[in-house]
């Protein structure tokens, strides 16, 4: 069995922050979001992993995912998760595959999708109820056996959308092949699906255990940031002084809290620096991340971002690599923003 990651998406919903980074590299819970799927294909036993990067994104990644051992294969462009599936068949050969979308979540693994698949199908195809499941790909059943599956539809059949971890036998890569472009010009991995079911092969369902996020949009990073704190082991390894930590923290080694209140679940990563400040509950802080006279909780700070002197609690926010939130002294007492392109800022 071998795992194939998906991480050559452009990321459009969640510009600005995926301008510069993929969006698999961003932090949540201090750890980049691809980090939690290598890892649960390892709990699966699942060892030789290959993740799709895009030349845009491959660095970033490559570098996130250091010290773990995967192999890189490169889709020039994001047309479609077909797509990126047909372009890994060097790598897949004619062994059965996990395939996982890089920024997708599961908070008990994949391992029940594995044994599914073991009981002899063509397809397991991770499921989840959702309150409103006209935006995502919905699954028709029949007992566990997949008999349809529809893009967004208008009236859905059902409320199980399809989430984004699949595990196929080398079948689907000759359906594949065979695939013309959507509506969209992607190629869809549903039409893939689609066209398994099709050629009469079993193709079942299984649902999610526990919680699953796709971390798509700016709201959802913070609740997946939310999800997976409720789970931090609280652990203080960085120094902390004249301070008071409440509930589930963890201070990462070489952070600083200084005079400062936190209350869990919170993460203060490596070397980080939270002085005078408040830290409210399921708020990150990246490594180098500074957090000086000011107050925040649910929100994300990346890598050496700042907030320093701010009057207001900030709240619901997430601070890109090295961005900077800081108020101004003297005249004029005016605003003064520096905001790259699709930048968003709600000012009180
Ligand atoms: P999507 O969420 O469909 O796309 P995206 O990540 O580019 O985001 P947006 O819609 O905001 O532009 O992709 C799901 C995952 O699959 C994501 O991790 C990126 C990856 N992917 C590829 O690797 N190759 C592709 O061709 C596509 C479309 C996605």
């Amino acid at each position: 069995m071998k795992g194939l990651i998906l991480a050559a998406g452009r990321g459009t919903r969640l510009r600005p922050l995926t301008h510069t980074r993929p969006k698999p590299v961003i932090r949540v819970a201090g750890r980049p979001i691809i980090h939690y799927a290598v890892e649960n294909l390892l709990e699966a036993g699942v060892e030789e992993i290959g993740v799709v990067v895009s030349p845009e994104t491959g660095k970033d990644i490559q570098e996130a995912l250091a010290g773990y051992p995967v192999r890189y294969v490169l889709q020039e462009e994001p047309q479609g998760l077909a797509h990126a599936v047909a372009v890994a068949r060097g790598f897949l050969g004619d062994s059965p595959f996990v395939l996982y979308l890089g920024d997708n979540l599961f908070q008990k693994g994949i391992r029940p999708f594995l044994e599914a698949f073991r009981q002899g199908v063509s397809a397991v195809i991770a499921l989840v109820r959702v309150e409103d499941p006209r935006q995502f790909g919905v699954a028709v059943l029949e007992g566990k056996r997949i008999v349809r599956l529809l893009e967004k539809p208008k009236d859905p059949p059902s409320d199980l959308a399809v989430a984004g971890v699949y595990v196929f036998t080398p079948e689907v890569l000759e359906v594949i092949q065979d695939l013309k472009p959507s509506a969209r010009g992607e190629y869809e991995i549903t039409d893939a699906i689609q066209g398994l079911i099709d050629r009469g092969l079993e193709v079942v369902g299984v649902e999610v255990e526990g919680w699953w996020k796709d971390t798509g949009r700016p709201r959802d990073l913070l609740d997946a940031n939310r999800l997976l704190l409720e789970e931090l082991l609280p652990k203080v390894e960085g120094e902390v002084e004249g301070s008071a930590l409440t509930g589930r923290v963890v201070v990462a080694p070489g952070a600083r809290v200084v005079g400062s209140t936190v209350i869990g679940p919170a993460f203060i990563g490596e070397g980080a620096v939270v002085e005078g400040a408040y830290i409210g509950p399921f708020t990150s802080l990246g490594p180098g991340a500074r957090v000086m006279r000011s107050e925040v909780e649910y929100s994300i700070l990346e890598d050496y971002a700042v907030l320093e002197d701010v009057a207001l609690r900030l709240q619901e926010s997430i601070l890109g690599v090295g961005a900077k939130v800081q108020s101004r002294h003297g005249l004029p007492r005016a605003h003064r923003l520096i905001l790259g392109d699709l930048s968003q800022v709600e000012l009180a």
